[in-house]
């Protein structure tokens, strides 16, 4: 938030917005401001709980609800201040989908706009009670190294904020069975010039 503190009027895209946690935080602190999040999900409980979540903050206006996939929209250029993308690109349907849409989102910001990308990559799923290998559920599982190297070629030149590999495990219910995740997680945060 430190960073988008000098905008008058901040126009925000987040994409696999899932109910809000990210966007309505952006809302909420630029209240006393100008603010507009178009908020993109794939699900049609997902746009309807954000949009309850944003009247119950108070922000109901701020926030666009999108039912739509983050491949079919299209992201207009010289748009946005920030765009997010948290735990979403590693869903879109194919690599070459991963790769259009990173160069559209770098199209898509401002001068001094601000793009922040969580990704995970390399991710492993076992029965954590059989230890047998289970078919991760993204779409989109790339070496780690792979997912970097796209980042760093869309976004030479870029003034890099952050970018960190996480290594993380955590068990998730599927089914009648409870897998065991593991994933390293890259966090990318750039401006641009
Ligand atoms: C792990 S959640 C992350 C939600 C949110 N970004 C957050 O950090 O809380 C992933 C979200 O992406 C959405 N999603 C998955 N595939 C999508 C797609 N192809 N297009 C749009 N949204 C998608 C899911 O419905 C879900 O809400």
């Amino acid at each position: 938030m430190p960073l988008l503190s000098d905008y008058d009027c901040l126009r925000v895209l987040d994409l696999g917005c899932g109910i809000g946690r990210n966007s309505i935080y952006i809302a909420e602190n630029y209240r006393n401001k100008c603010c507009m999040v178009d908020c993109v999900d794939i699900l049609d409980i997902a746009i309807e709980k954000l949009k309850s979540n944003a009247r119950t903050h108070g922000v109901g206006k701020r926030i666009n609800g999108i039912l739509g996939t983050i491949e079919q929209y299209g992201i207009h250029k010289n748009t946005y201040d920030l765009v997010l993308a948290v735990s979403a690109l590693e869903h879109v349907e194919s690599e070459n989908s991963f790769i259009y849409k990173l160069q559209e989102i770098k199209d898509g910001i401002k001068s001094k706009g601000i793009v922040c990308l969580v990704i995970n990559s390399e991710i492993r799923e076992v029965n954590r009670d059989t230890y047998e290998e289970l078919d991760p559920q993204f779409e989109v599982n790339l070496p780690t190294e792979v997912v970097k190297s796209y980042i760093d070629n869309v976004f030479a030149g870029w003034n890099i904020l952050k970018k960190t590999v996480s290594f993380q495990e955590y068990d998730i219910p599927r089914d009648s069975i409870t897998s065991h995740l593991t994933t390293n997680v890259i966090t990318f945060v750039g401006q641009s010039l």
